[in-house]
């Protein structure tokens, strides 16, 4: 059944990370000017829908997501009217605008928790969650970014501690107030009210918190530690309110960043009944490749395309009936998708790019593209913290530095598994810092730029990554069913190839990817019925075969076929 007037079910997502998109004043920080200059760049690439990372004042202890004021624009990233020309510039161009909502946490330099840590009677106190040190050490809380790995800071001023799931300057909002929830409600207004089309909403599970921190068991791991954030008592409670104060008042979307939420409570979220969010990203794929007790450590068995299938049939299902859900590779907190899931090595690095963005592009679910992506741009894989700009790594080095640990190991891992290698600038051509900035840029640049990875090489040549991408892009705009239509898996245990039909009344499409650097025959079981096919594209050469039935594919080719 086709669903109507659902534009963020039938888009198509793109993610700019504005520090390194495009640098307009020359001092190697991209902005919103540079954004503005590229609209018709990504207006030709097929996608209509911007998810902006965070471009409010910030101190830039996690790059913008440490807010310090959320109704007014980082000034290295440049002013409110550079916003709202940036805002008209979409609009005029067909495209929406997505902002991120972090408010989960702000900055330790936000006006409220200055006042809340100035005294305990201040009335922004209960802003955030204070633990008073005459109750001793509160309970163990694991912390993502801190050197010891504790969301508790003790804070002299007022003899306690506050909380921080993330950095010591991201303190945690304290949701139970409802005071701060009605400023957030009107600060979301604001937005909405200058016309902008939905959020991102950071570590949304994490808002409700349980009040009486209960102790956790003493052996509690970091994931352990997740899903206890992610489910707490009110969440549900917010959302709808969050949904019924304001969402609900306007044409907008929602995307919740949802660490911690397994597949079984899905439609806890999404279910349209319910009035919460519109969709949200699940992290069953981002963990695929991680060590099951260290989310930032690479697991040393890598992963099984068997399991990478299980994980995207089980979320399909979830919301064959109800709800919808989000398709994403890669963003601005984990590596390249190429090299993550395809191949980056010079002979696999096209095919396996252009794979992935058919794989996307034909899954049901809005597909989420990460800016370079489009052009196959790859991990840097830094050799030595010195080049690293992320907290994460960095404060994580100081940790296992401190501890003793193999730092060389933690550096090894870091090139795959480090947010930095998705945050190197977007390189446009081939002059020097490709086309980025006029100086040396925040972060380095990687040097593949020179050698095809870039927009100015790409547009030229027929054959790029960039130019199958805006091929592709038509070709999902173009065909309902590859948005809306039923999808069924063929063969799911097989180690190497991706085999599905998408569904919608009497149209169906065969989708075949080749995830492997090996040349394969694949035939299709007697089950799926049908005459005849017909190429609708594929990134390699094709061999027809004149029964139907058997499909060569190359290392990495991906073929849709539409059955008739
Ligand atoms: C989310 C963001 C990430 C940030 C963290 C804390 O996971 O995507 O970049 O560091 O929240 O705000």
């Amino acid at each position: 059944m086709v669903q109507s007037g659902n534009w963020w079910k039938e888009g198509i997502v793109y993610q700019i990370y504005p520090r390194s998109f495009n640098d307009t004043t020359g001092n190697g920080v991209g902005d919103i000017r540079g954004i503005i200059e590229k609209l018709d760049y990504i207006k030709s690439i097929g996608v209509n829908i911007i998810w902006l990372n965070p471009v409010y004042e910030s101190p830039n202890d996690d790059n913008g997501y440490d807010i310090s004021d959320y109704q007014n624009i980082m000034s290295e990233f440049g002013t409110m009217d550079d916003f709202d020309e940036l805002l008209a510039g979409l609009h005029a161009r067909g495209l929406k605008l997505v902002m991120d909502l972090v408010v989960n946490h702000s900055s330790d330099e936000h006006e409220w928790f200055q006042q809340s840590k100035s005294s305990r009677e201040n009335k922004y106190r209960d802003y955030y969650h204070w633990w008073p040190a005459e109750k001793g050490i509160p309970p163990k809380r694991w912390s993502y970014f801190d050197v010891e790995s504790n969301a508790w800071k003790y804070d002299e001023q007022t003899d306690a501690y506050y909380l921080h799931y993330f950095s010591v300057k991201q303190p945690d909002l304290k949701w139970e107030n409802p005071d701060m929830r009605n400023d957030v409600y009107t600060m979301m207004k604001f937005w909405f009210d200058k016309g902008v089309d939905g959020f991102r909403m950071d570590v949304i599970p994490f808002i409700s918190k349980d009040t009486t921190y209960p102790e956790l068991a003493a052996d509690a791991k970091p994931e352990d530690f997740v899903a206890f954030y992610a489910n707490g008592p009110k969440l549900h409670t917010y959302l709808k309110e969050m949904n019924d104060e304001v969402l609900s008042k306007y044409d907008v979307m929602t995307v919740g960043e949802a660490p911690g939420i397994a597949v079984e409570n899905a439609l806890d979220f999404v279910d349209e009944e319910r009035k919460e969010l519109n969709m949200f990203f699940h992290f069953d794929l981002m963990s695929l490749d991680r060590d099951p007790d260290e989310v930032f450590t690479m697991n040393k068995n890598g992963w099984k395309l068997s399991e990478f299938k299980k994980i995207h049939t089980i979320w399909d299902q979830a919301f064959a009936n109800k709800g919808w859900g989000s398709m994403y590779l890669s963003n601005h907190d984990f590596p390249r998708s190429v090299s993550r899931w395809g191949n980056d090595h010079p002979d696999f690095w096209r095919n396996s790019a252009t794979l992935l963005h058919t794989f996307l592009l034909t899954m049901r679910g809005t597909p989420y593209f990460y800016f370079g992506d489009e052009i196959g741009m790859t991990n840097i894989r830094f050799e030595s913290i010195e080049e690293y700009r992320d907290i994460n790594t960095i404060n994580k080095y100081k940790q296992l530095k401190s501890q003793g640990k193999d730092l060389e190991a933690f550096i090894e891992n870091e090139k795959e598994a480090a947010r930095d290698n998705a945050r190197t600038p977007m390189q446009w051509d081939e002059t020097e810092y490709a086309g980025f900035s006029t100086s040396k840029p925040w972060i380095q640049i990687n040097k593949n730029y020179l050698n095809g990875v870039s927009v100015s090489t790409q547009e030229k040549d027929p054959y790029s990554v960039l130019n199958y991408f805006k091929q592709m892009t038509a070709v999902r705009k173009a065909n309902k069913a590859l948005i809306y239509g039923e999808y069924q898996i063929i063969d799911e245990t097989h180690e190497q190839i991706y085999a599905y039909t998408r569904t919608l009344n009497d149209e169906r499409f065969l989708v075949l990817l080749n995830f492997s650097t090996e040349s394969s025959v694949f035939t299709l079981p007697s089950s799926v019925n049908y005459n005849a096919t017909k190429l609708i594209i594929s990134n390699d050469r094709v061999k027809d075969d004149k029964t139907y039935k058997e499909f060569l594919l190359l290392p990495y080719q991906a073929l849709v076929y539409k059955l008739l």
